[in-house]
């Protein structure tokens, strides 16, 4: 699959190819995936020029065309609402950037999914040109016509459809899962199409690394700070110490652990007794592809997709990445905790 051999798989041809293999399945959940990809390149063309934006938005705020230049997080947001609420492949949609539900235009058609998204993960390392990230997650509908309501997006994860991110780093990646595999593919710049790249990715069993923000240690409970320390190596007979890394940046400390195997963790501390992250558009994905991938996701106590969700930006303590790993955490939190 080179581009020297003239063979490309490109990300449509790929979702065709999936389709063809279920008879029953309708096409609608892999045009879905198909916008999603459109909404990538829209936001990482954004991106690319985020440095440049900001030279062009310090002189007055406007751009060339007299519009006013928009934080990249709001830009993104704005982005893929746009693109995902005109498909009429959607019924309703929530955001991080949204307190509320975001409905289907007025006049355009209800479809059978209702989507969530991080449009823009890790902005804070947009000033510092660090990778960032955009999340989804896809349910079916639960409602049965007209808009769509919060029982539409707040499903325990082990029923969402698709799940996926796409990270802006030194290329554009789009990974997602269907429930048949997780499939990487890599943004052509010259042909401005996702070709598949990673076919089947499996995350090791056990990982190389460690990433969780230890500037949080004081804060945490005994157990968390006793299995960081197993992390470290300082229980050699349990479990073999790790090499850090951190970015701040869910996606790109996920796609890395995924890749290269790993562990990340934004457990609760006495600031934050539930963590950081967001169930519905942060955990619940980022689960269902590790659990795809081979990986696990906890919340330390259960499995983060059978999380009952409450409410919409609801947040929960992460452990997710290499089975064994993230094993490893979960009996030591027991033990100490339990
Ligand atoms: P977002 O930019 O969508 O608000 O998410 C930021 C999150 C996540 O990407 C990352 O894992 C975490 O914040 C980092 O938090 P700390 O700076 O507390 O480590
Ligand atoms: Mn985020
Ligand atoms: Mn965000």
């Amino acid at each position: 699959m080179s581009m020297l051999s003239g063979t490309v798989v490109t990300i449509e041809r790929f979702i065709l190819e999936q389709e063809r293999q279920h008879p029953d399945a309708t096409g609608e959940l892999s045009n879905l995936m198909y916008d999603f990809a459109l909404g990538a390149k829209i936001v990482a063309a954004a991106i690319r020029r985020a440095g440049l934006i900001n030279v062009l938005g310090s002189a007055g705020n406007t751009n060339v065309q007299g519009e006013e230049q928009q934080k990249l997080d709001v830009f993104a947001n704005n982005a893929l609402t746009n693109v995902m609420g005109h498909t009429g492949r959607v019924c309703v949609m929530a955001s991080e950037e949204d307190e509320e539900l975001i409905p289907i235009p007025p006049g355009w058609p209800q479809g059978k999914y209702a989507v969530l998204f991080d449009p823009l993960d890790g902005s804070s390392n947009i000033d510092v040109n660090a990778a960032v990230g955009t999340i989804f997650s896809i349910y079916r509908r639960r409602s049965m016509d007209g808009q769509g309501t919060l029982a539409d997006v707040l499903q325990p994860g082990s029923r969402q459809v698709a799940a996926g991110y796409v990270i802006y780093g030194s290329s554009v990646m789009l990974v997602y899962t269907t429930g048949n595999g997780v499939h990487g593919f890599t943004l052509d710049p010259s042909l401005g199409e996702f070709l598949l790249s990673h076919p089947n990715i499996r995350i090791p069993e056990v990982g190389k690394y460690y990433s969780v923000n230890e500037s949080n240690f004081g804060r945490w409970s005994k157990g968390t700070q006793r299995a960081v320390r197993g992390l470290h190596g300082d229980f050699p007979d349990l479990i073999k110490g790790k090499n850090s890394r951190y970015i701040g940046s869910l996606v790109a400390d996920f796609h890395r652990n995924l890749i290269a195997g790993g562990i990340f963790m934004y457990p609760a501390d006495s600031k934050n007794p539930n963590g950081k992250l967001r169930l519905a558009y942060e955990a619940n994905p980022m689960a269902m592809i590790v659990e795809h991938a081979g990986g696990a996701a906890t919340n330390g106590l259960e499995r983060i997709l059978d999380l009952e969700p409450l409410a919409l930006h609801q947040r929960t303590p992460l452990v997710i990445g290499s089975r064994s790993d993230v094993e490893f955490v979960a009996r030591v939190l027991r033990d100490t905790e339990g």
